[in-house]
């Protein structure tokens, strides 16, 4: 006899055949039919079992939530929607689970609720299909960068530089919160934090993913990044996943190409493969638009926004062409693109991209060339000496997805920069060698992992993507 999955069972038409299956008890009706899911797919198989050979207590046992182990046959089945089920023979509880205090019942619960049940909410068919999305995506991202010459490269977490010069770090410490070691003025010393160095969790690995695209070429991360901003909206987390692309010999059009080259092949994977779980994850947000007023409901569904988005262009539009279509349109009243108009030079606020990206332009934004001063210290500076080559990609309902730009390469500029802005140069010494020996042109980004899954699975809150979401309130698990 064989253990199938659910998946594999429900693909076969072998009738008779003899298998075995293991999973978690979905729903049990009139005594006869298990819904059973094993995670392999989104959909359940139903077992019937034959309740009259079946022990009362066994039959009292098969309560949702429960593991099961069933041996059966493989029937056509007499219901709608499916080809196949199994004709129990033996069935033997693995793992019961109470029906009074299993908090996952067959019904719908909300998500808020769900994230207090964060080890749990996988049992449900929307944060499976999720999950098994986020999976797939990740692989899609290593198979692309696999399949396009780049190499993988890990950096560390335990970092002294602060790639983002942005100072939202979280410290690293050994220190003895008791008897922290001291400086002359009696403060605690955080230069001992790290066995005599001032450490903190990476906010980035682009500076040390440029050391090895100037000596590999083509290099992409992909890791858990920490930001200590004290942000809570349902697009930010204090831990998130970042891919980083960075590759020798390319200016800022080229790593446009890459961005959007690469956002494409990933999300046309998930559509390939994936079909099931985002055939799912859509229709329920039909059934949520429906809920909506008629002018409130999105145009395209979630299988459409994909296909729009890999079926055309993004658009490249200047940081200073887009504060004059700012400047030119009206800020509608309506509260989502009611915005106050910025004069350049200023940083654009999620309401200016929103507008940009949903009202005025409808598709993937890719913006550049932003003024120098709102921008990080390492982007190359553009020959009108006020804006750098940086851009950042917006996407509709999720905003900045992607933030990058070419890099700094000229020794004596970057050293400017970092004097201007107070960054230590005996900090970033590694970094300005880069400059010093066999300089050139390099560009890489930084895409947001769980921005991407948001997009790709419709879900609006990030603490929705991600297994355990680590948010200012929330850490617990
Ligand atoms: O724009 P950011 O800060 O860029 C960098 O860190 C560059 N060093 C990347 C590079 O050029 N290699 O972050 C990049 C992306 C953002 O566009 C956003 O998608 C995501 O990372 N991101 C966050 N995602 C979730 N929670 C947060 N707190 C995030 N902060 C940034
Ligand atoms: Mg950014």
């Amino acid at each position: 006899m064989n253990t199938y999955t659910v998946s594999q069972l429900l693909a076969k038409d072998q009738f008779g055949l003899e298998i075995e299956i293991k999973g978690w008890v979905r729903t049990f009706r009139a005594n006869r039919f298990i819904a059973l899911n094993d995670g392999s797919t989104i959909n359940n198989i139903q077992c019937v079992v034959d309740f009259e050979n079946t022990s009362e207590e066994t039959l009292k046992r098969i309560t949702t939530g429960a593991a099961v182990h069933i041996k059966g046959e493989l029937v056509e089945s007499q219901g709608k929607g499916q080809k196949v089920e199994v004709a129990v023979t033996s069935i033997e509880i693995l793992g019961d689970s109470d029906p009074e205090t299993y908090p996952i019942q067959p019904k719908k619960h909300s998500f808020e609720f769900l994230r207090e049940n964060a080890h749990l909410r996988t049992r449900t068919n929307t944060f499976s299909a999720v999950m098994r999305l986020r999976s797939s995506l990740s692989f899609a991202i290593h198979k692309y960068f696999n399949e396009n010459g780049f190499y993988y490269m890990h950096t560390p977490i335990i970092t002294g530089s602060d790639a983002e010069g942005a100072g939202e770090m979280f410290r690293v410490t050994n220190l003895d919160a008791e008897n922290p070691p001291l400086t002359e003025d009696g403060k605690v010393d955080f230069k001992e934090d790290f066995f005599g160095n001032e450490t903190n969790l990476t906010v980035s690995g682009q500076l040390e993913a440029e050391t090895y695209a100037m000596s590999l070429g083509k290099v992409y991360t992909f890791g858990p990044t920490f930001r200590a901003e004290n942000s809570n909206t349902s697009r930010h987390l204090s831990e998130f996943w970042m891919i980083e692309p960075e590759v020798a010999f390319m200016d800022l059009a080229g790593n446009m190409d890459l961005a959007e080259d690469f956002m494409k092949s990933v999300l046309s994977y998930i559509l390939e493969n994936n079909r099931e779980d985002l055939e799912f994850l859509e229709k329920r947000l039909l059934d949520e638009e429906k809920t909506k007023p008629q002018a409130e409901r999105s145009e395209m569904s979630l299988i459409e926004k994909l296909k729009f988005v890999i079926d055309n262009n993004f658009k490249r539009v200047s940081y200073t062409e887009a504060i004059d279509i700012l400047k030119n349109s009206k800020p509608n009243k309506k509260k989502k693109f009611n915005y106050i108009i910025k004069e350049w030079g200023a940083d654009l606020q999620s309401e200016h991209e929103r507008f940009l990206v949903e009202k005025h332009f409808k598709c993937p934004v890719i913006l550049f060339d932003y003024p120098a001063n709102i921008k990080a210290f390492y982007m190359r500076l553009n020959e009108d000496g006020r804006t750098v080559r940086a851009m950042d990609i917006l996407f509709p309902g999720i905003g900045e997805m992607v933030g990058g730009s070419q890099r700094e390469e000229r020794l004596e500029v970057l050293k400017e920069k970092m004097a201007a802005l107070d960054i230590p140069e005996e900090e970033l010494w590694w970094y300005l060698d880069l400059r010093k020996y066999g300089t050139a042109v390099h560009s890489g980004f930084g895409l947001g992992f769980e921005r991407l899954v948001m997009f790709a699975t419709g879900m609006t809150n990030i603490r929705d993507v991600i297994p355990y979401p680590r948010t200012p309130q929330n850490a617990e698990f």
